[in-house]
């Protein structure tokens, strides 16, 4: 039996920095350590001011007053955490490689098995090891392989690896770790599981607790987040398919969902899905799939990211043709750059895209966003600048950031809603039609407005998805 007082997270990102505070919050007898590489990151978790913490999530910040300090610190020092732990959870990033083999699809491990080396060099005794990141499967194997090699030096020390993947969506992640509809734990060593299992114990009933083996661990997180994104690709597909005859695809979801077995949930159409598992696990299986000669069932998962692709397209496409094809001298304003509400994450965000390619047009563009910063926008847009020409590499001065909504709006051409946050469900349409020019197009991606309110102020209006109003 392992007896478990001190925990140490690898990552202190979106995964690493709310699991543990929920962890600190319902476990106050054990004592947490989050460490991170990058200074800045924890710096700012130790910030005074709670609107300063790097992960923006709702609920998180009164969790961290409680706990930071109590249970629960950040730091750099990596190795002295490492070494007081009995049990490590590695929550560091993984993403698409983007060089060399299986370039495009499967992770990059650099950073999870810089891990494993620390781990295996700097641990004492017998530490639990918990792969906490999605992974690839057979990656514990990996992480295995590389604690227990010589050149980690096994004396006096022993390691069990446990896969616990997080099911946790950005947004509302605070809700998700409180209450989980399950966790998973995968692994070999039934004491090492138990250790694991009575942590949660603490806050969760035993019944929403799933034991498996590790590659099914790993294999059902990877699964989980493909058939998620697979049910928005199909709901997109058929948006496109409402708006060329007339139907009109929230209530085609209404009416679908309300067949228990498909159900009500994701079935909300909008520009494709963001955020930074959909597309990396889904390219993970095209990749695994691949390597056992399953081209079939890769081609059939890689059509999920392309049907994904082509949303973001078709959205900007549909903007240019209701613009008469000319962008240049417009004004457009982007609401939402978040790649969907209550995050300050824009990781695979649908906004980066499809903002390059009205940038390309010729459009100034003024972007708008809840939490999303000027500095992270301005990173996002000008950081693999591929699909701008030459010109807008150089000249950065097409593009503006407007912390106020109405600001950004005023003047423009047209307003693009990205992101379903509630603001921009509130927004004065009647101040919007005396502050813009005409003739005035509102897109609506994510169903937000009442298209009858927006036409008899004399707007136009294209709501994706929405077939009645060709
Ligand atoms: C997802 C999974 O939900 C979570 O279980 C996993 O651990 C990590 O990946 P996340 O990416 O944070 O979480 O957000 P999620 O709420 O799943 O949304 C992903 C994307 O799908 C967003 O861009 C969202 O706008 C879009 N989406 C979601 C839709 O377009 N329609 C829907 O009906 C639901
Ligand atoms: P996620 O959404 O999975 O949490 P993030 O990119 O937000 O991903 O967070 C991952 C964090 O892991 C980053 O802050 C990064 O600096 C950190 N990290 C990566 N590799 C290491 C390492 N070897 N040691 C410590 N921290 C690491």
């Amino acid at each position: 039996m392992y007896s478990i007082k001190n925990i140490c997270c690898i990552g202190a990102g979106y995964v690493g920095g709310p699991t543990m505070a929920v962890f600190a919050k319902n476990c106050p007898d054990i004592k947490f350590e989050v460490v991170d590489i990058n200074e800045e990151r924890i710096v700012a978790w130790n910030s005074k001011d709670l609107s300063k913490l790097p992960v923006f999530e709702p609920g998180l910040s009164e969790i961290i007053e409680l706990v930071r300090g109590r249970n629960l610190i950040f730091s750099t020092n990596l190795k002295n955490s490492i070494r007081k732990a009995d049990m490590i959870f590695i929550s560091v990033n993984t993403p698409i490689k983007k060089t060399g083999l299986g370039a495009g699809e499967t992770s990059d491990l650099r950073w999870v098995e810089s891990c494993a080396r620390q781990i295996g060099q700097i641990a004492e005794n017998h530490t639990i090891v918990v792969e906490k990141s999605t992974l690839p499967v057979k990656t514990a194997q990996t992480i295995k392989d590389i604690l227990l090699s010589s050149e980690c030096g096994i004396k006096n020390k022993s390691f069990s690896v446990l896969s616990n993947p997080e099911f946790l969506a950005e947004g509302t992640a605070i809700s998700d770790l409180e209450a989980p509809d399950r966790v998973l734990i995968g692994g070999d060593d039934n004491h090492a599981m138990k250790a694991l299992n009575d942590i949660y114990l603490n806050w969760i009933p035993q019944e929403k607790l799933i034991f498996t083996n590790l590659w099914s661990s790993e294999l059902s997180k990877l699964t989980a987040n493909a058939f998620l994104a697979q049910r928005i690709s199909s709901i997109n597909s058929v948006s496109a398919i409402c708006e060329a005859t007339g139907a009109d695809i929230n209530e085609v979801a209404n009416a679908i969902g309300k067949d228990l077995r498909i159900g009500s949930k994701f079935l909300q159409s909008g520009p494709g899905f963001g955020g930074s598992c959909f597309k990396k696990d889904i390219l993970n299986l095209v990749y695994l799939s691949k390597y056992y000669g399953l081209n079939e069932v890769a081609d059939y998962w890689r059509s999920v990211v392309e049907i994904n692709s082509w949303q973001q397209t078709r959205v900007y496409e549909v903007i240019v043709k209701k613009l008469f094809g000319n962008l240049a001298n417009k004004k457009i304003a982007i609401l939402g750059f978040a790649f969907k509400k209550n995050t300050n994450d824009t990781r695979e965000s649908p906004s980066i895209e499809i903002c390059k390619n009205l940038l390309n047009e010729g459009a100034f563009i003024s972007i708008h966003d809840v939490k999303v910063t000027e500095d992270i926008i301005k990173k996002n847009l000008f950081k693999n600048p591929s699909i701008l020409n030459e010109n807008l590499k150089l000249n950065k001065s097409n593009w503006e950031f407007q912390s106020n909504l109405y600001d950004a709006i005023k003047n423009s051409d047209a307003v693009v809603l990205l992101t379903e946050w509630e603001v921009y469900k509130d927004i004065d349409w009647d101040w919007v039609s005396k502050n813009v020019r005409k003739p005035f197009w509102l897109f609506d991606t994510r169903s937000l407005v009442k298209a009858k309110n927006i036409q008899n102020l004399g707007l136009n209006i294209w709501q994706l998805g929405n077939g009645s109003m060709n």
